[in-house]
Order: structure tokens, then C-alpha cells, then sequence
């Protein structure tokens, strides 16, 4: 069966810049409203602690306005935060509550506490913070300290939730602090900051912020589509022949569209048709991709750090392009919702394709005609694992599928909807 995609496609708002917009709204001194809030689990779980740390809100639909508490007024919870699969909510929360009224403690699901929280507690301890871990696992328990002193902190991951974690601590401490990494990962969290009014800026790989001198000031977001859950769709309109397909609306922020970088040096066909210069603190614009013949290409880790939750379509666009292409550092897959860097060459190897791992490095040549497994190997419950095996599957030419697994809901509950929506079988 042949399927071509068609058609226009509002997505749901962006994750990232939503877990962060509620963070800050928490903190700013009055009411912070976002439009087109994701429905997602993970965005639930962000509100659902910010609820148990005494801030309020009211929703409707994709709409919520956020009380602040006019600065780090956290209540002490009756129960321990439960940070579900969430590994933003909690590496951000651990910096936002850095300097806690209370000893509080944080626990996380079964993939959640078995993914790495040193890499952000070992430097909210070297600005002083108390808190202890499971062998660098959740749970963690946060004991009060009087203050948080600034630091000049060196990350040797390139995470934009620990550089977004110590810039939380950052506002809350004695003197400047300044956070630098190998990569310059995405911004949303210094963009939101500075809209929020902090003294935030950026020298080159370096981010200095200063303690707040008054509390932030509250904001009034329309979220952009999240460019992570367009990858799916870019990625199969330009596999798929024949199609066409409009996003409105997309975030287009450069820090988190490294993938298209790399598909339009692969022969990608991509246009922006209209980019308006919003006074949004993201940019955002309606993306047109059409179906292209791809050629392969070498992904440096850089480009692999920016478009870490892309990698694993990637790795399915690499088997339908001519040649050999290479996706540098991709270790850090492994400690993602689970260890994706297995999922997707076990995804991808059960429908035919190559894909060899050579030290840090995957070697993927194409093009290869893909077919559908009868038996699907066993995946991790991961949504991003789950998206990758339907968009393979559609590249393969099985049926759309009528349902989807339970966890594509942590980012894209209405997928199966936008499934039929768009994808014309022939
Ligand atoms: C995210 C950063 C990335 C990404 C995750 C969301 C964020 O994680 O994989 O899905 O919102 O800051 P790392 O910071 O661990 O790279």
C-alpha cells in the first residue's frame, strides 16, 4: 500500500516552552495565560506539582491562567512531588526548588528513576544546595539551606534542562551565576526569563544570570506548535511521494530546528511561506514540506546534541537516502524516556533496514525498501519509540493504523486523529 500526506496541520503547542512558561508564570508576580497548552502527560504533571506547591490556576481547553506567587513562595506539600516520566518537570523543578521552606521529596516513575539526576544535582551543589539522590537516581530529597550562592558552573552534557535548571537556581541566588556547556542547546528557558524581565544574556557558549531584584513579571503566551512532534510529520512528507503538507503555526526557534538543517542538506524540499515577526519571544511560522529524494549526509554532535529527540526519525529518513550517512554522539539516546538508541535500531533493523553502530556513531545506508514486521519486536512504553515505529511502518507501506499505543499521549494525544486527517492511502 502506497500513502501520500495532504493537507494543513495545526500541532499542539510546544512542550519545552510549555513547562517552563508554567514555571514562570508560578514564580511572577500576577497572571500569566497561555493559549494552546499541550495536552500531553508531561504538561499534566508540571501543573499537577506546581498545584501541590500552593500555586493556582484556572483552565479551559487549551487555555490556563497561572496565579504567581510574586516569587519562590512555595507551600509545602502534604505528599512527595511525583514527577511521573517527566525528566524536565523534575531537572527543572530541582533548580526552581533549589532553597526550599521545608525538606521535600521527589519521586519519579520506573523509567524516570532510572534516568541520570546527577548530571543537575552535582552542580546545584556547588551552589550549595542540600539534596540528596538514589545513587544520582530519583527519589531525591531536598533539605532547606539558608542560601543559594552564585557559580561559575562548566556542564560537560549538553542538556538544556540542567543549563535551564541552574538558571532557575541562578535567580534565587547571592551573587551572578553563569552556565556553560559544549553546545548551545535550545533557549526557551532564557528567552521566557528575559520576557519575564531577568537579567539574562548570552556570550557565545556562556548564559549569566543575576539574583532577581524584584519578582518577575507575569506573561502572555500563545505557544507555537512543538517542532519534536512535527518531526514525525516532516519526516514522513518527505518520505512519502507526492505529498504536500502545510504546519501553521510551528515553532521555529533555530535552537530546536536543526533536523530540517540537516534534511535540507540531505535534497530536503522545504519553504517557510510565511514567518511572521511576532512579538512573541519564540518565533514562530507556517512550514510547507513537500516529498524529496534524499541523499545522505554526516551529522556532527553538535548538530546531534540540538536534535536529540529527532534522532531516531532521522535514523528513518537515513534509510531512504542514497548513500552512507552518519549521525555522530549518539550516546546520550540511551538515557533518554528509554534507552532509544537500542528501540531504534531494534525498530528499524525488524523492517529490513541497516544500521550499524560504530563506537559513539550510527552508520545507516540507504536507500533500502523497507517492509513491515508480522511480529513487532518488544519496545519500551516511550512515546517518541512508539511515533518512530508508526512512521516506519507507514514508510513500509502497512495500513494507517486506527489506534496507537497509550504512551503516544505524553506528547501527542490526537495523533490517530491528524492520521486520518492526512494520510491517503492508494
Ligand atoms: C528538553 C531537553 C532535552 C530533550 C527533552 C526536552 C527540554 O533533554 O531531550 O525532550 O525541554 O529542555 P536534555 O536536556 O536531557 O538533552
Amino acid at each position: 500500500m502506497d500513502h501520500t500526506i495532504q493537507g494543513s496541520l495545526r500541532l499542539p503547542g510546544d512542550k519545552s516552552i510549555a513547562h517552563r512558561a508554567l514555571m514562570i508564570g508560578a514564580i511572577a508576580q500576577g497572571d500569566t495565560t497561555i493559549d494552546h497548552l499541550p495536552d500531553g502527560g508531561d504538561v499534566e504533571t508540571t501543573i499537577d506539582v506546581l498545584v501541590a506547591l500552593g500555586v493556582t490556576s484556572e483552565r479551559s481547553g487549551q487555555h490556563i491562567t497561572v496565579h504567581g506567587l510574586g516569587g519562590f513562595h512555595w507551600q509545602t506539600p502534604a505528599n512527595a512531588l511525583a514527577m511521573n516520566n517527566s525528566g524536565t518537570t523534575t531537572r527543572l523543578m530541582l533548580g526552581l526548588l533549589a532553597c526550599p521552606p521545608a525538606p521535600l521529596l521527589l519521586t519519579g516513575d520506573a523509567s524516570l528513576s532510572q534516568r541520570p539526576m546527577a548530571r543537575i544535582t552535582d552542580p546545584l551543589r556547588l551552589m550549595e544546595a542540600q539534596m540528596a539522590t538514589t545513587e544520582g537516581h530519583l527519589p531525591i530529597r531536598i533539605h532547606p539551606v539558608r542560601t543559594l550562592h552564585g557559580a561559575d558552573i562548566q556542564l560537560t552534557v549538553a542538556s538544556a534542562q540542567v543549563k535551564s535548571g541552574i538558571l532557575f537556581a541562578g535567580l534565587q541566588a547571592t551573587g551572578d551565576t553563569t552556565v556553560t556547556g559544549p553546545v548551545h542547546t535550545r533557549d526557551h528557558t532564557e528567552r521566557l526569563l528575559q520576557k519575564a524581565g531577568a537579567d539574562i544574556s548570552r556570550t557565545g557558549l556562556t548564559v549569566h544570570i543575576k539574583p532577581l531584584q524584584a519578582p518577575l513579571q507575569p506573561l502572555q503566551i500563545d505557544l507555537a506548535s512543538d517542532f519534536s512532534t512535527a518531526a514525525f510529520w516532516i519526516v514522513l512528507a518527505t518520505l512519502l511521494s507526492d505529498s504536500q503538507l502545510q504546519l501553521p503555526g510551528l515553532s521555529l526557534n533555530p535552537t530546536r530546528t536543526t533536523l530540517l538543517d540537516i534534511l535540507v542538506r540531505m535534497n530536503g524540499d522545504f519553504q517557510v511561506v510565511d514567518f511572521p515577526q511576532a512579538a512573541a519571544a519564540e518565533p514562530m511560522g507556517t512550514l510547507q514540506v513537500n516529498s524529496a529524494k534524499l541523499t545522505s549526509t554526516t551529522v556532527d554532535a553538535a548538530e546531534s546534541a540540538r536534535a536529540i529527540d529527532e534522532l531516531p526519525l532521522l535514523a528513518l529518513a537515513a534509510t531512504q537516502a542514497a548513500g552512507r550517512t552518519v549521525i555522530h554522539h549518539i550516546d546520550e539516546l540511551a538515557v533518554k524516556e528509554s534507552d532509544r538508541r537500542a528501540a531504534t535500531e531494534s525498530i528499524l533493523r525488524s523492517c529490513g533496514a541497516t544500521i550499524d553502530r560504530q563506537g559513539d556513531s550510527w552508520v545507516v545506508p540507504g536507500p533500502v525498501a523497507l517492509h513491515a514486521p508480522d511480529q513487532w519486536p518488544d519496545l519500551p512504553a516511550d512515546h517518541r519509540m512508539a511515533m518512530l515505529q508508526i512512521a516506519a511502518a507507514l514508510v513500509a507501506g502497512a495500513p494507517v493504523p486506527t489506534t496507537v499505543p497509550p504512551v503516544v499521549a505524553v506528547s501527542y494525544p490526537e495523533l490517530t486523529y491528524d492520521l486520518t486527517k492526512l494520510v491517503t492511502s492508494r
